[in-house]
Parts: C-alpha cells; structure tokens; sequence
C-alpha cells in the first residue's frame, strides 16, 4: 500500500515535471545594465522552477542557477561601449529619444544576430519557446520565426509605445502619455498637444526609420529571410514589467501580462555589520542609491557637496551606494557601500526614506516595502516613473540641476516627518500584493501556457493585420466624406436646376 502511494507520487510528479520542463532560449541583446538584469532575473526564476534555459546575451551571469546557460557574446558589449557615458550628462529632448535608443540598438542587434556563436546554436540546438527583449529588438523575431516556434517577448518596462505596436495593441495619446515625457494621465491642452507630437514622431521613426534598418540586419545574416512584417508581429503574449500600483491603468490585449515586481524576494537577513548599524540607528535610516546604470560617484562635485551638507544636519543615518572607498568630507552619520542588497534594507523596520534615481525596479520594492521616496530622476523612464509616485502621494521630486542645500533640506523634512507619503507607500504596497498569483507565479504560468498552446495564437488581435489606413480607419471616412461630398454636388445641381426652372416659369409668365 505504502510503495503504491509513493509510486504514484512519482508518477504523477514525473507527470508535472514532464508538462513543466521545457527548454527555453532567452535572447537578450541590450546592455543596459537595469535592462540585462531584468530579462536576467525573469530567466533565473523560470530555471528556478525547472525549466532548462538559454541565455544569449551580451552580459553573463555569475551566480547562475542550475539548468541556467549562458551564451555571452562579448562582441555585443564592445559594440555597446561607445554609446555609454556620463549618464548624469545625458540630455535628449523627448522628441528624439525613440531615434536615439532606437539607433543604438541597430548595431547592437546586427552583432548579435551575425554572431558565430547565435548561428551556430540555432542550427544544432532544439528550443521549445524563446523569449525576447522587446526593447527596439524587432529583428529578433526572425530567430523563432525560423525556428519554426512559438515565442514571447518580454518587456523591462510597462506598456508603452515600445511594446504596444509589436501585439497590435491601441497607444492613446489623448490619456495615456509617453514614456519619455514628465506627464500623468491627466494632461492640459499643451500637454496632450505635446504627447500626440511625440506620438506621431515615434510612429514615424518606427515605421520609416527602424524597421526598415532591421529587415536590412537580418536580411544580411539571413540572406533567405522574408521581409520583416511578415515575422515581426507573430507573438501573442508579451510579459510586461509593470504593475497597476505602479504603472497607470490603460487598456491592454488580453496577451498583455503585468508581471512588475516578479522579480522581489522574500526579505533575507542583512550582513551583520548592517544589520547593526541598521538596528542601533537613533533615527531610523535613509537609503540613497541612484541604482546600476547611473554612478553617484559621477554627480557633478557641487550636488555632492549639497547632499553631504544635508545629510550632516540629519538625525537619520545615511546608507549609500557609493561606488568608491573613498568619499571626501564624508559626514559621520554617512556609511558608504559600494554595494548594498537593497531589498533587505527596504524590508528592515527602521527604514524611514529611499532617495532614489526613480528606476523601475527601484521604485516597485520601494512601493512594495511601503517605504516612502524622494526621487532624483535623470533619463528615460525615470522621469515618469517619479511622476507616477509624486501623483500617488509616496514621493517627492527633485531634478538633478535643481539640487542646493535651500531645497533639498525641506524635501527631507517634509519626507521624514509628514506621516501621510508613509501612509501613502502603504497603500500602494496593499495593492500590490492584493492578487490572485504572485507575479513570479503568473510569469511561470504564462510561460507554460504558450508552450501549451504552442504560442496562443488564439489570443492575437486582428489589428496587427491591418496597414494603419484601415487601422486607423482613414480609409473609411475617406470614403463617408466622398459619399457626403457626392450628395452635396447632385442637391446642389438639384437646386440650381430648380431655381433656373422656377425663373424660367416666372419668366414666362412675365411675357
Ligand atoms: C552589420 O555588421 C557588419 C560587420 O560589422 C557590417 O559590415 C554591416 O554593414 C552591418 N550591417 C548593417 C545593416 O548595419
Ligand atoms: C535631532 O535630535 C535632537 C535630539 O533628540 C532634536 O533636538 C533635534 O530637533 C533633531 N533634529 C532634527 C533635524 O530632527
Ligand atoms: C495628510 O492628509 C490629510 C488628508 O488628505 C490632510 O487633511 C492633512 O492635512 C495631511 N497632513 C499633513 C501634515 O499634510
């Protein structure tokens, strides 16, 4: 009796494990730091839970988990190089960011696509779903569309301009603002003027600019590809880093999963040494970090010197992430790291404030944490990821130029002693956690339902079929505006006729 129980046992978990392990290929071609380790980070989990997985990227992990390979292309990183910089010095007007972002993933993508090291796998190598980056990574899909398999796409960023053309789903500038600009949902005239601008300068670039470029990448490491619309709009389901306590509400196609804040594990226990100096802190603590693409030690000297000159004043100490051992004038209630595991300090009881460059990731465990913020945002979508917060009453706003002593002291003040942004965090936290499967549980069922259903095709909406004519309906009030105009010509005729008619009676009568 016992054996049989236990034999079944096997059985049926064999049965599990056979339905759940699949080998998966992640192809991750963007650098950026937060970026990688995003994607990086949804991989691990799905290894985590059994999956055999493939990593192609540019990066490469250290810590790998089992059933987790990497196939890091080196090349990709050089070719990378020479756009990174100073990012405290980045300065893009809004209209050009999709251009800019958008150009820089071209070489980027033709290294990784021409490389050895990719050819090579997808001839010898048998995948069951791939995953991609959908950050300007179109070209990309070629490789499961020659694979002959189903695919997703992942996104380290909510819905957005960037993700919403490549799963047909509807982007409205009337309410829902762009990325790049600092506008909430709720826009003056000038503003949606402004976010419809940027709105048809994005499609434009897509269409007439970055495609075009993609289809020429892939057509020169594939010579037998198709062009690229008829591969580049084949996924169902796209997985997307955000999450309605975070991100605003607007309307998304049913393959359209939030999954922000998958990648938050349960809090561990701090290194000693912090744990002490978080425990005996009289004041509680403030976390400063301006997160993994962005180094404070690159802040302009004059903003150090403000920061350090509040921080002195303050009853709090202060953990930063610092990236050297040094930091001159360093003030005594100031401990410097050059790392520090900030998912556990977010989780620790004396946590009082999270200054922050406002990155995603940074800004779903401070809300997760309930832990209230004030935010330093610099590029990309840290400017509206900060205005989010600001609108939900968590945080606070201050722009790097903008930083002096006579500022940034109040901000802290306020921040530190006024009990509704705690209030606030907390609210936004509840709703956080307030759903049906943990969000690193709803990225594994997703996955494993577009293995199931060979990439839900069910799910894909008809309007990535339609050219943007028909999508946007030019051609039908083209034609209600013919009919109109043809109407109004034969009444007018009508008309005429009948005056010259009426004139004609009178006329003879007159006679
Ligand atoms: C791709 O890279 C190769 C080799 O570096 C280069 O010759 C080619 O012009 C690039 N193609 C495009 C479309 O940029
Ligand atoms: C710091 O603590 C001292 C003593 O408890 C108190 O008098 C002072 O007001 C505090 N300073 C601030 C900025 O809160
Ligand atoms: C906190 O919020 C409440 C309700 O919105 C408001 O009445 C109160 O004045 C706020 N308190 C402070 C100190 O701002």
């Amino acid at each position: 009796m016992y054996k049989k129980t236990i034999s079944l046992l096997i059985f049926i978990s064999t049965l599990i494990y056979c339905t759940e392990n699949a080998k998966l290929l992640g192809i991750f071609h963007y650098p950026g730091k937060s970026q990688y380790m995003s994607g990086v980070a949804l991989m691990k989990i799905l290894a985590e839970r059994g999956h055999d997985v493939t990593v192609v990227s540019p990066i490469g992990e250290k810590n790998a988990p089992e059933n987790y390979r990497d196939v890091v292309l080196p090349e990709v990183f050089e070719a990378a190089k020479r756009f990174m910089k100073n990012y405290f010095e980045y300065k893009v007007h809004p209209y050009v960011q999709t251009y800019v972002i958008g150009t820089v993933s071209f070489s980027l993508l033709n290294c990784t696509l021409s490389h050895p090291k990719l050819q090579q796998l997808i001839k010898t190598e048998k995948f069951d779903l791939v995953i991609l980056q959908q950050f300007y990574g179109d070209a990309l899909t070629y490789i499961p569309y020659v694979l002959d398999i189903p695919y997703l796409f992942y996104s380290p960023m909510g819905a957005s301009y960037i993700t919403n053309p490549s799963i047909g789903n509807p982007t409205f500038p009337s309410y829902v603002p762009d990325l790049f600009l600092r506008y909430t949902t709720d826009m003056s005239f000038f503003q949606r003027l402004d976010n419809t601008i940027i709105f048809i300068i994005n499609s434009f670039i897509r269409y007439f600019v970055i495609l075009p470029y993609h289809d020429r990448i892939v057509k020169e490491s594939f010579p037998n590809a198709p062009d690229i619309q008829v591969y580049n709009q084949r996924a169902s389901i796209i997985l997307l880093n955000g999450d309605v306590s975070i991100n605003d509400p607007v309307p998304k196609v049913p393959g359209m999963i939030d999954i922000g804040g998958f990648h938050i594990k349960p809090p561990g226990s701090l290194p000693r040494d912090l744990e002490d100096i978080m425990n005996t802190a009289r004041s509680g603590v403030i976390y400063f970090s301006m997160g993994s693409n962005l180094r404070s030690v690159d802040m302009p000297k004059h903003i150090l010197a403000s920061l350090m000159n509040v921080f002195s004043k303050l009853n709090q100490t202060i953990l930063w992430k610092w990236e050297n051992d040094e930091l001159e004038g360093k003030p005594d209630n100031v401990v410097i790291r050059k790392w520090l595991p900030q998912n556990d300090i977010l989780a620790h009881k004396k946590m009082k404030l999270f200054i922050t460059h406002a990155g995603l990731h940074s800004i779903q465990e401070t809300v997760y944490h309930g832990v209230p913020c004030l935010t330093i945002p610099v590029f990309i979508d840290q400017l509206s990821n900060a205005k989010r917060a600001v609108n939900a009453g968590y945080a606070e706003l201050i722009y790097m130029e903008e930083i002096t002593e006579e500022r940034l002291s109040p901000l802290i003040e306020v921040l530190l002693n006024n009990n509704n942004y705690t209030a606030a965090a907390k609210k936004r936290s509840s709703i956080m956690r307030d759903r049906p499967l943990s969000p690193a549980d709803t990225a594994s069922f997703w996955v494993n339902y577009a293995i199931r259903h060979k990439g839900a095709e069910h799910l894909r909406v008809a309007s990535v079929n339609l050219t943007w004519c028909q999508y946007l309906l030019l051609d039908i009030v083209a034609f209600i505006f013919l009919c109109f105009l043809g109407i109004f010509m034969v009444l007018r005729k009508l008309t005429i006729s009948l005056i010259k008619f009426r004139n004609c009676k009178i006329k003879k009568k007159l006679e």
